[in-house]
């Protein structure tokens, strides 16, 4: 019988023991917040009622004897909790087919294949860098993603055309649904975020150049974290950075795998499906909502949380 490579003569050899000690960190690191998240939301409710304190993040309206079910009863408040969106950025917000213009000048009818292989790639590294733990940032994702698709393709790029393409990257336009729909939401007081794989700054460029960096209360990046989405611990990171519960923020994304992640680490998510030809994975987990533009984020996540008040309706009146 062979030996267990873990053990060395009934000793745990070395490596073994640097390997646990990392577990160990990802647990406490990574899954602590989303467990502590999962219990503060009733914890607060539960706390502030008890207290009769609001914390001014709810709007607490008395709707006593009005509706139906726990509504009919007096003493009976509807708690309003503000939802947080998490938006994506590179292919939700940003049109990453902003580049075939470019490309089409240097490669001629094959620019939306390469455009697409160019993105599935760069996806692909950033995948591969998480799991292998071998972190470089987005934007190397995307260089050398650019590298293999020039190899793929058989093109040969010069160092200027290399740049403008790079450049361009930087600069990707906004999808023409966002900045209206964004304006609508923040004014509905929504509590928007840019959630990236792509670093802060560059983040922070395409929403300026955008027109909307103004509309977000915040950019979280995932380099803080040396590692990229799905990676668990970057949801969690991302309610620890926006003060959010698990129960109120919404991830929206038009990346399946993103979508997916979310959901999988405790948030709730909406998939953003602008063309009918693209699919989502068929997994056990499904987008909480589908839209077919963000300008109907609004209208669906109100229906939705309407149709399950009953998770923010309580009675307040306590027994003495
Ligand atoms: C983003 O994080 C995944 O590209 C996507 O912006």
């Amino acid at each position: 019988m062979g030996e267990d490579p873990g053990k060395t003569g009934g000793r745990i050899c070395p490596e073994t023991l640097g390997h646990m000690a990392q577990d160990l960190v990802n647990i406490v690191v990574y899954q602590w917040p989303i467990a502590a998240d999962i219990m503060a939301g009733p914890i607060a409710i539960h706390l502030s009622l008890r207290l009769g304190l609001n914390d001014g993040r709810h709007d607490v309206s008395n709707c006593a004897g009005t509706g139906s079910g726990p509504d009919k009863f007096p003493g009976c408040r509807r708690m309003r909790m503000s939802i947080t969106l998490a938006f994506d950025v590179y292919g939700t917000l940003i049109d990453t087919r902003g580049v075939v213009a470019a490309l089409s000048e240097i490669v001629g009818d094959k620019a939306g294949k390469f455009a697409q292989t160019w993105r599935d790639k760069q996806l692909e590294y950033s995948f591969r860098r998480g799991l292998m733990r071998n972190y470089e940032n987005f934007a190397v994702c995307t260089g050398n993603a650019l590298d293999y698709t020039c190899m793929h393709y058989k093109v040969s790029l010069t160092k200027g055309q290399k740049k403008e393409l790079l450049d361009g990257y930087r600069t990707l336009p906004l999808f023409a649904d966002v900045k209206e729909s964004l304006t609508r939401l923040r004014a509905a007081d929504f509590q928007l975020y840019a959630f990236s794989n792509g670093r802060a700054d560059a983040v922070e460029t395409l929403l300026i150049r955008g027109g909307i960096r103004d509309l977000f209360r915040g950019i979280v990046s995932v380099d803080d974290l040396r590692t990229f989405k799905p990676d668990p611990g970057v949801y969690a990171y991302f309610l620890s950075r926006s003060g959010a519960s698990g129960l109120t923020a919404w991830l929206v994304s038009s990346n399946p795998f993103d979508v997916i992640g979310a959901i999988s680490a405790g948030m709730k998510a909406v998939w953003v499906r602008r063309s009918n030809e693209v699919v989502f994975d068929p997994w056990e987990i499904d987008p909480t909502l589908t839209v077919g533009s963000l300008d109907e984020i609004e209208a669906r996540i109100t229906e939705y949380r309407a149709k399950a008040h009953p998770i923010h309706t309580v009675n307040t009146k306590m027994p003495p």
